[in-house]
């Protein structure tokens, strides 16, 4: 038996396997609400074996959002649609996960395909962008963000514990707080973003007290009966990675006394300046050293979608649970292809009886 094709269980919930589905945005929604598309793409998704899938990154404000297509829930009128996503994930045997997120300085942008640049002022899909200090990331995103007000910053917090309410209204199980990839809460952590000379900046403690403040108004409302977790970038691949991966592991250990269950462990694209090896699998070492460093049970992505480097990095103890995003848009019963690879015995069995019946018995 694989170590990919084993159970997993934290705190109130069992996954089927190791293999969890990451957020990845669809840029394909209207004034935040969900459609046809993210209703078949999520329950495809699931219904191809992984253990969680995670729906992409949900802005818990209007002008939180990377696109004017991004997905939303920051109104209780999002929950309908978002309800029905989580209950066809859970139809289809996987535990249904989402991802809360506000984008900062990298808000209104245009989707990936139109040009993945800010949107000009003057157009009227344009809304002002906020950041901890007001500095542009530079390459396609050259908009000067407005610092944020520690009113705002309250707000943002308060905005989070919102959508977490409406996440567990909407039937998930397991939250994922957006603490990566440039955006706002990576934003206030990283040097590269947060020139800011009051509490919320300066040292790494005071760069990471929004990232915790945000967490506990968070705790506050998620029940404790299931997964509280966030995707962090703990490394840049700036020339610092020593300092940012120490600072980091510090500021994860503090989530955890402050009550996160797992931390998803990535990087933090805050500069565009950033060397990074890529690679089949090159996070697992960070990913393992969080780990061992923390405490927590973990996961990480960027290339492990071959059943071989899945089952590896489970094998290295580098991860409790294995992400494979752009694999499942490639093959989404890629579950069922890494069962048949790895020779589980009816490896046919990932799937739904409508298909495993027919796979495991004409071969
Ligand atoms: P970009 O997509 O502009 O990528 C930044 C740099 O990393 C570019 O030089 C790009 O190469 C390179 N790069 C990105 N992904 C890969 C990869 N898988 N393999 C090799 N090179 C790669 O940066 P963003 O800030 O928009 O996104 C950062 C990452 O986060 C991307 O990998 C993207 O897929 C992912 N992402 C995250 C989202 C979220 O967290 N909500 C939303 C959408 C994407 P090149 O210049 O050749 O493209
Ligand atoms: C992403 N990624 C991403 N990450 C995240 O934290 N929230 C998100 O909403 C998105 N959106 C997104 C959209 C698309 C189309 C892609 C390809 C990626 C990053 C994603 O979760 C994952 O980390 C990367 O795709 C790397 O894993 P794989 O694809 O190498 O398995």
């Amino acid at each position: 038996m694989s170590h990919l094709f084993t159970d997993f269980q934290l705190k109130g919930v069992t996954l089927r396997n190791r293999i969890a589905i990451p957020p990845m945005c669809q840029y394909s929604s209207v004034d935040g609400y969900t459609n046809d598309w993210h209703t078949v793409h999520y329950s495809s998704l699931a219904r191809g074996g992984a253990g969680l899938v995670i729906v992409e990154a949900t802005a818990v404000s209007p002008e939180g959002r990377i696109s004017p297509a991004c997905l939303g829930i920051w109104n209780d009128d999002h929950i309908e649609g978002l309800a029905k996503i989580a209950a066809g994930i859970k139809a289809a045997g996987a535990v249904p996960g989402i991802q809360i997120a506000h984008a900062g300085r990298k808000a209104n942008a245009n989707r990936p395909w139109e040009g993945d640049n800010h949107i000009s002022e003057g157009d009227p899909r344009y809304w002002t962008t906020l950041s901890p200090s007001p500095v542009a990331f530079g390459a396609n995103l050259t908009r000067v963000p407005r610092e944020m007000t520690l009113e705002d910053i309250s707000r943002a917090q308060a905005d989070f514990a919102a959508a977490a309410k409406r996440a567990l209204q909407a039937g998930f199980e397991w939250l994922e707080l957006h603490f990566a990839h440039g955006y706002l809460a990576q934003s206030f952590f990283s040097v590269h973003a947060n020139q800011r000379t009051d509490q919320y900046g300066g040292d790494s403690r005071g760069r990471g007290r929004f990232l915790l403040e945000s967490l506990d108004a968070v705790r506050h409302v998620w029940p404790e009966h299931l997964p509280l977790t966030a995707r962090f970038g703990v490394i840049e691949f700036d020339g610092r990675d020593e300092e940012t991966l120490a600072e980091a592991i510090d500021l994860s250990r503090s989530f955890k006394e402050h009550g996160l269950d797992f931390l998803s462990v990535s990087m933090g694209f805050s500069t565009p300046q950033a060397n990074i090896p890529w690679g089949a699998a090159f996070m697992g070492p960070v990913s393992q050293r969080v780990r061992r460093e923390t405490g927590l049970p973990v996961a990480s992505a960027w290339g492990f979608g071959t059943p071989a480097l899945a089952e590896g990095a489970l094998a290295k103890e580098q991860m409790d649970l294995v992400m494979v995003g752009r694999a499942h848009l490639q093959n989404p019963h890629w579950p069922f292809y890494a069962a048949s690879e790895l020779k589980e015995e009816n490896a046919a069995s990932v799937l739904p009886h409508p298909y495993s019946h027919w796979l495991s018995r004409y071969r």
